[in-house]
């Protein structure tokens, strides 16, 4: 099988900045490959790469088996690559259904919105919606009054509906509560269902790891491995992401400093949740 996405040695620079070095990674249909790292890790760097905002200047991306550098944004829909950045460029006092079809560029699907009109407008984007089981009480309500959650699910479903072949994700949960935060996996889990080839980036190991198939961990510019889920357990995982060798340093430290074995369990326990709400 080709992968959808095959990136091999992809590398990048701003100026004198490295901000991705040396990163291999592959997306399938029907898999998520999550990235996962800290700020400044390269995380947007390398999906804005595949989304053609930026151009890599080292090593190979291949998509279906072909070598390419996206010229734009434009470009890597053609290819059926749509991403939702974590700013979801949604207009706000505008309906659900007419951001539903605003600017919906990627391939195949639906004819150009202009030749709908609104109660086919509101029907395909109920439709859309229900399909990937969201129920949402009224199409007509402003974008604006839904969730951080549901408007990550209606981006989610836009993209499934407008037949994208790879479906990026820039943080959807960083700004959610748990609850939410599991609705929208829930939706990726769908998008993954259907077929496409999904990239989830995230800090939470907790949120990458029940639907990543694939673990692409960043590291200030550099790629700490690209690693299948049967290769890595959640505790490995959890570790790296929480600084792996420093963490078990720091940890040492304050188990010297407190005597109280309690209280040193709870302080290692709070670097953790900070760097998983990082
Ligand atoms: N447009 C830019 N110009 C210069 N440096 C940048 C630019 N975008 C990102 N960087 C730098 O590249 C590195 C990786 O950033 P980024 O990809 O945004 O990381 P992440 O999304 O993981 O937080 C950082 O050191 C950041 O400061
Ligand atoms: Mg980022």
């Amino acid at each position: 099988m080709t992968s959808l996405i095959e990136t091999s040695g992809i590398g990048k620079t701003y100026g004198s900045v490295i901000a991705l070095r040396d990163v291999s990674t592959v997306v399938n249909a029907g898999e998520v490959t999550c990235v996962l790292g800290d700020n400044g890790a390269g995380k947007s760097t390398l999906i804005k790469i595949l989304a053609g905002v930026h151009q890599h200047d080292r090593g190979s991306l291949k998509v279906e088996g072909e070598e390419i550098s996206f010229a734009s944004p434009r470009e890597a829909l053609d290819h059926g690559i749509a991403t939702v950045y974590q700013d979801l460029a949604v207009v706000p006092l505008m309906s659900v259904w007419r951001n539903f079809f605003l600017g919906s560029e990627p391939t195949k699907g639906v004819g150009p919105f202009k030749v709908l009109d609104r109660r086919q407008g509101r029907e395909v984007t109920k439709k859309a919606l229900s399909e990937m089981g969201i129920d949402l009480r009224d199409v007509e309500q402003p974008v604006g009054t839904l969730s951080g959650g549901e408007r990550q699910c209606v981006a989610i479903a836009r993209a499934v509906h407008f037949g994208a072949k790879v479906l990026i994700l820039d943080e959807p949960t960083a700004a959610l509560g748990v609850k939410q935060a599991g609705v929208v996996l829930k939706y990726v889990a769908r998008a993954r269902d259907r077929g496409l080839g999904v990239v989830l980036i995230t800090h939470n190991p907790h949120h990458a790891y029940p639907v990543g198939d694939r673990f692409l961990l960043l590291k200030r510019g550099r790629s700490l491995g690209s690693y299948d889920k049967a290769d890595i357990s959640i505790e490995e995982l959890t570790r790296q992401m929480a600084g792996g060798a420093e963490l078990d340093a720091l940890s040492h430290e304050l188990r010297a400093a407190q005597v109280d074995p309690e209280a040193s369990g709870a302080a290692s326990d709070g670097v953790v949740d900070k760097e998983d709400v990082g």
